[in-house]
């Protein structure tokens, strides 16, 4: 019985200490029952309102949840503004073109959130960005999940903490698994997320290289279908304003659906990071499989979104409730 037990401590703290990234021991759902029990509806009215303003809260959040996941841990660290003396994660070159739509859903969620007593100051913005970005799915046509709860808001960002963690749209299979590998998340996971990219805007700059100047022998990328280069190259001339953006998604750009991989299967991923989901044989098969089995889609985005969730959670004396998710208190 002894030795079970020391083996038994001896495998947790081999695993606390390979897998930094899974241990979510602190969070649950239904977090504040008791000092906020109508968080989530509270959370769910303020985006609802917001999304009636303008459908770029959609893309906006869902984008800002991973940005601020992927860099130092879902801690709402993406959020905190730049001051004198630092420069924040919201200003790396990799974060500018976050919509502010994003930041401002958080921002209003948080408000109605402060809005009743019992709950100021009690919930953090980092659950309220989680609970946000699951209502933007869900408004979109997306599935619908019940969300872990519990984290606490980080507090460190800085511009400098975000160089080489998040994905470029020029990277290629090994690449992409590598950044999600170092976050606990596998290459399945991956294809399930980057259907984010269902909804949403890019700038023209982002892929402008795979339909202008691609290679020597090829201007336009050759996996890209044809009619759809010339389409992107129609709304995206060259010299373009730099302030231009267009549907990622060409077909049902404001459904979150699994229209991404049908889309990937007739050559219309607009980056390499999208279609080369398809072209190379090992994420291929993932990617056939979901563009014929929404249901199938909808269960893996609904994993990897939990799994993405738990990513250097704060808790304890790492991490705080922030009264201003743009300040540290
Ligand atoms: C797999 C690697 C990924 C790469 C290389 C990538 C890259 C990009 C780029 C370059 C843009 C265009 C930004 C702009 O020009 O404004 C974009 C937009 C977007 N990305 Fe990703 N992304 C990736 C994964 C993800 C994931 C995992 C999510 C969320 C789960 C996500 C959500 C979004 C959304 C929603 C937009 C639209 C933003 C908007 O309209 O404001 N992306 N992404």
């Amino acid at each position: 019985m002894a030795s079970f037990r020391l083996i038994l401590v001896w495998s947790l703290s081999i695993c606390f200490c390979l897998c930094p990234h899974t241990t979510s021991a602190q969070l649950r759902q239904n977090y504040y029952a008791n000092v906020c029990p109508n968080v989530e509806s509270i959370v769910r009215n303020a985006v609802r309102q917001k999304f009636q303003q303008t459908f770029v809260t959609v893309p906006g959040t869902l984008r800002l949840f991973f940005h601020d996941c992927f860099v130092q841990g879902c801690d709402a660290s993406v959020i905190v503004a730049s001051t004198a003396n630092n420069k924040a994660e919201k200003d790396h070159p990799d974060n500018l073109s976050l919509a502010g739509d994003g930041f401002d859903t958080v921002i209003k969620a948080k408000a109605a959130v402060d809005a009743f007593p019992s709950c100021r100051n009690k919930v953090s913005c980092a659950d309220i960005l989680t609970m946000a970005t699951r209502d933007v799915v869900a408004l979109s046509g997306g599935p619908s999940y019940a969300v872990e709860l519990g984290r606490l808001d980080g507090l460190s960002s800085t511009a400098a903490s975000v160089n080489g963690r998040l994905p470029h749209p020029t990277d290629n299979l090994n690449q992409l698994n590598a950044l999600f590998a170092a976050n606990g998340l596998t290459q399945a996971d991956m294809i399930a997320l980057s259907a984010a990219h269902t909804v949403g805007f890019s700038h023209c700059d982002k892929f402008s290289s795979r339909i202008y100047n691609f290679s020597r022998g090829n201007t336009v990328d050759p996996t890209l279908n044809r009619n759809y280069a010339t389409q992107l190259q129609g709304m995206c001339p060259r010299n373009v304003d730099p302030r231009i953006a267009i549907n990622m998604d060409p077909n049902t750009p404001r459904t979150f659906d699994n229209m991404y991989y049908k889309n990937l299967q007739n050559g219309r991923g607009l980056f390499t990071s999208d279609q080369v989901l398809f072209t190379d044989p090992r994420s291929k098969p993932t990617v056939n499989a979901w563009a014929s089995n929404s249901p199938a889609f909808q269960r893996a985005f609904v994993s990897a979104m939990t799994k993405l969730g738990r990513v250097g959670v704060k808790t304890g004396r790492n991490g705080n409730i922030r009264r201003d998710c743009g300040a540290f208190n």
